[in-house]
């Protein structure tokens, strides 16, 4: 077979490791130049495939493509950018197909969470309908955790660390001068409607009255009376409370309680703000003085404390994407197998984008307490080795070294231009 062009693109929020994987598809095409002549990088995500706006990775140094493997943020622009159905967004599917014909692209590797995957499944079907088959390889990314079948989702080991790491410095901050100021803190964390991100606030304490003393997970349904119960025991008990709140948490109707009111192009209620609300919630019942912290996008772009686990996996899903597509197999993601906990050793696996597109995997309850408001002894196993190793970045002048792309772009061929 003739060598073809490869398009790569970024989708949906972006993690601190997903240029790692980007890195792990670049390198590996550019040791198969027989059969993947070049990669073209979709210039703010599948928008860019759309409207030929697309980036010449030929065109970057071998150190640059190495560089990504440490920097955080998407080098290429991300996108949230929902296709939808074929059958209503055909014209879409079908100028991206013609996009892919006009520049020779054979192997479409998207970079994503579960409506990345549906995509992408979507495109092998349109492709091969149009008579253009393309090999269309899903690669996992997300901070949320949630993707099926995978044992776990690169982007979010890192978060994961950073968030265990943050809870306990934060506590023994609070610890310090909770006898005569600030008696409770509240850390916000991601993790729209699954609780992994909050879970792994818990692995900060291993000891009964180690911080964080109360998790609230989108999975519970959050029981004020109860939550304010447990609130004034830790403080009269152990001086302090540290709480570890999910962006996701609602009442037992659903509601969020921090919904704001708008969505986004996937039609994902829009969220933030909910530690104010549980501290308001605190402070209104109880009259104890607070301190609260919203890490938002502080948590997915911590390359500088990124889990070496995490670096590792996101490159190599980015590899086994491409081996797999030149093996000729497509309509596929790269999986996360785990072998064993201790030591832990994992594999990489293939699963069909079928399986796992618009699906999402939550925090089984096994994984939270009784009681509902901490973390099982079997999340624990499961989240540790996650976290493990620093893989951290070069430093210059004491910052962070990280690197911007040239970012030339791709010649357009095509005479119809295409509005998103
Ligand atoms: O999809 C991952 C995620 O980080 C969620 O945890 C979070 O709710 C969302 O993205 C934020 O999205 P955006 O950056 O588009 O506001």
């Amino acid at each position: 077979m003739p060598a073809m062009n490869a398009f790569y693109a970024q989708s949906g929020g972006v993690t601190a490791v997903i240029n790692a994987s980007a890195c792990g598809v670049i390198e590996t095409a550019r040791k198969h130049r027989k059969q993947i002549k070049n990669v073209y990088a979709g210039r703010n995500g599948i928008i860019g495939a759309l409207t030929e706006d697309m980036i010449d990775t030929n065109k970057e140094s071998a150190r640059n493509i190495a560089a990504l493997k440490h920097t955080p943020g998407g080098a290429f622009g991300s996108a949230r950018y929902k296709l939808g159905s074929i059958e209503r967004n055909l014209a879409e599917y079908e100028r991206l197909i013609e996009v892919f014909k006009a520049h020779n692209i054979g192997y479409f590797f998207y970079n994503g969470g579960n409506d990345s995957m549906d995509t992408a499944h979507k495109v092998s079907q349109v492709s091969k309908r149009m008579g253009f088959p393309v090999a269309c390889l899903g690669i996992p990314k997300t901070v949320d955790n949630d993707l099926p079948i995978t044992d776990n989702c690169p982007g979010f080991g890192s978060v994961a660390k950073y968030v265990a790491v943050s809870t306990r410095e934060a506590a023994l901050d609070v610890l310090s001068m909770a006898k005569t100021s600030t008696k409770v803190f509240i850390l916000e964390v991601m993790g729209r409607h699954a609780g992994w991100i909050a879970a792994a606030g818990g692995v900060a304490g291993s000891a009964p009255g180690d911080a964080p003393h109360i998790i609230l997970f989108p999975e519970i349904p959050f029981n004020k009376r109860a939550f304010l119960k447990r609130v004034r025991h830790c403080v009269e008990q152990y001086g302090y409370c540290v709480i570890v709140v999910s962006e996701g948490a609602r009442y037992a109707n659903n509601q969020f309680l921090a919904e704001v009111g708008t969505r986004d192009a996937f039609g994902h209620v829009q969220l933030g703000g909910v530690a104010p609300v549980v501290a308001n919630i605190v402070s209104d019942n109880l009259g104890y003085k607070y301190h609260y912290a919203i890490a938002d996008y502080l948590q997915r772009s911590a390359r500088h404390i990124a889990s070496a686990v995490d670096v590792e996996q996101a490159y190599a899903v980015g590899r086994a994407a491409v081996r797999f597509a030149l093996q000729g197999k497509t309509a596929i993601m790269p999986i996360i197998t785990r072998v064993s906990d201790k030591p832990y050793r994992w594999r990489i696996g293939e699963a069909p984008l079928s399986r796992i597109a618009n699906r999402e995997k939550m925090l089984p309850r096994r994984y939270i307490s009784k009681d509902g408001f901490g973390i099982t002894e079997a999340a624990r196993r499961y989240l540790q080795p996650l976290m493990r190793g620093e893989d951290y970045p070069p430093y210059i002048n004491g910052l962070p070294d990280y690197v911007s792309l040239r970012g030339a772009s791709v010649a357009p061929l095509l005479k119809k231009k295409f509005v998103v």
